[in-house]
């Protein structure tokens, strides 16, 4: 067997046996298969599929290409989440901790930022001292003090994902139902959690454009996970929207800490947070059958719980909370408010200061790349993240604004950023002129789930 024949064939549509696919991720993890021709597969697989045999195959490899956490002598069911990746997207850093204030214990491997989707791990690493370098004990011993546990891929842990998720990261080959569910799926399997809600994102900002491919990667993981012993659920949510107020690391770890605290809470964020944690409620060994899961996890928030559970996390894995909040928005961070009269100016025509105006589309796609250009996000591998890039937004879709009412701020340490920035940022919202009060529409449009 060598990996030109399987690149070839690939690149012919062909099937590739469960062989094959190990040969291809033992290779790059033993350093016999170059990045070069790694990537090439990638691109292969991305243009040409791979069917559910070949997805579960490349799953199996690639959970089992290092070491896997076995949680049983928890004694527990523990709990898992993953986002397929989306824009603003801070879920995990909320759902953890009001999971954990209510006893179920959530023990989860994050990812760095892909494309123009953030990554929790990025955001997490803006908080000084914050370590997501967990060896095996560390992981356990936080899941079991904390109860609540978020970890970087170490190298011992799907170590194949590791690679390959950087690789595509920078080949273009992100957006690929086969590469995302595997990727996805192997991390949830190696990490060892019993049960595993998914947030499938749909929309503008996220890999699944339209519900129906959302749809179809939703099965193909619920699918995986299952055969591998697990429990699944998955959300399918709204992405055409950034999630919250803000986009890039550290606003939205503080986003993520307000939200907690209950000080601002984004309606369409809280939906998304809310119907996350009650199925994750509801396949925990806490539910008792017949209890209100939704306002059990409204009491962890509103009794501030949540939020000590939040403190107790960062500290727990070396965390500096009071360093970040002094440092945030700092004099060193460059800053560019745009108005309603900015994005109409450059959009070629005039404000009227006694117009109302409604925003019709704050197109998530587009937001991701200006925070990309800000600085939050990496174009190449080797690119460094700048913590304080991003975007605050003031207004989300549907609010009624006027001329001078500011739309968002624009963050960067680099000033000549905003700039560049401003006009990507400006052709991504659209507003409708004389418009009234409309509601906005749900975020979750669809929940998958099997009979266990
Ligand atoms: N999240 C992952 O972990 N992998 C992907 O490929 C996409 C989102």
């Amino acid at each position: 067997m060598n990996i030109i024949e399987i690149i070839e064939k690939k690149k012919r549509g062909g099937k590739l046996s469960e062989e094959e696919i190990k040969f291809f991720v033992d290779g790059i993890v033993g350093g016999s298969i170059a990045d070069y021709q790694a990537s090439a597969l990638l691109m292969a697989i991305c243009i040409k599929g791979m069917d559910y045999e070949e997805t579960y195959h490349l799953t199996m490899a690639m959970a089992y290409s290092g070491d896997t956490i076995d949680m049983s002598d928890v004694g527990r069911v523990i709990l898992d989440k993953h986002s397929t990746g989306g824009v603003g997207d801070k879920t995990t850093l909320i759902i953890g901790p009001i999971m954990a204030s209510l006893g179920v214990p959530v023990g989860k491997m994050s990812g760095r930022g892909l494309g123009i989707t953030g990554g929790t791990i990025d955001k997490l690493d803006a908080i000084p001292g914050f370590s997501s370098q967990l060896d095996m004990d560390g992981f356990m011993e936080h899941l079991k003090t904390v109860g609540f546990v978020d970890a970087a891929q170490t190298l011992s842990l799907a170590p194949a994902d590791k690679i390959l998720y950087a690789l595509r990261d920078v080949t273009g080959t992100v957006d690929s139902l086969p590469l995302i569910a595997s990727s996805i799926m192997s991390k949830k399997l190696a990490s060892g959690a019993n049960s595993i809600v998914l947030d499938v994102k749909c929309g503008s900002g996220a890999f699944m454009k339209d519900p129906e491919s959302a749809g179809a990667l939703a099965t193909t993981m619920i699918d995986i996970g299952e055969r591998a012993g697990r429990k699944c659920v998955a959300v399918i949510t709204d992405m055409n929207e950034p999630l919250g107020y803000s986009v890039g690391n550290s606003l939205e770890v503080y986003e993520a800490a307000e939200f907690l605290k209950g000080t601002r809470q984004e309606k369409g964020l809280k939906a998304v947070v809310l119907e996350l944690c009650k199925n994750m409620y509801l396949l925990s060994d806490v539910y008792k059958e017949g209890e209100d899961a939704s306002a059990v996890i409204e009491e962890a928030l509103s009794s501030g719980r949540a939020y000590e559970k939040f403190l107790e996390f960062v500290k727990a894995q070396g965390g500096d909370f009071d360093a970040f909040m002094n440092s945030y928005n700092s004099s060193g961070v460059h800053k560019k408010e745009v108005t309603v009269a900015d994005v109409i100016s450059a959009k070629g025509m005039t404000p009227d200061e006694n117009s109302t105006y409604i925003f019709k589309s704050i197109d998530a796609g587009t937001m991701g790349n200006v925070s990309l250009k800000l600085g939050a996000g990496r174009v190449v591998k080797a690119d460094e993240i700048d913590p304080d890039a991003g975007i605050l937004f003031d207004k989300k879709m549907y609010d009624v604004v006027k001329a001078y009412d500011v739309v968002a701020t624009l963050y960067s340490s680099d000033e000549t950023k905003l700039t560049e920035a401003y006009d990507i940022f400006c052709s991504g919202i659209k507003l409708e002129e004389g418009a009234e009060a409309r509601y906005s529409k749900s975020p979750i449009l669809q929940i998958i789930k099997r009979d266990f």
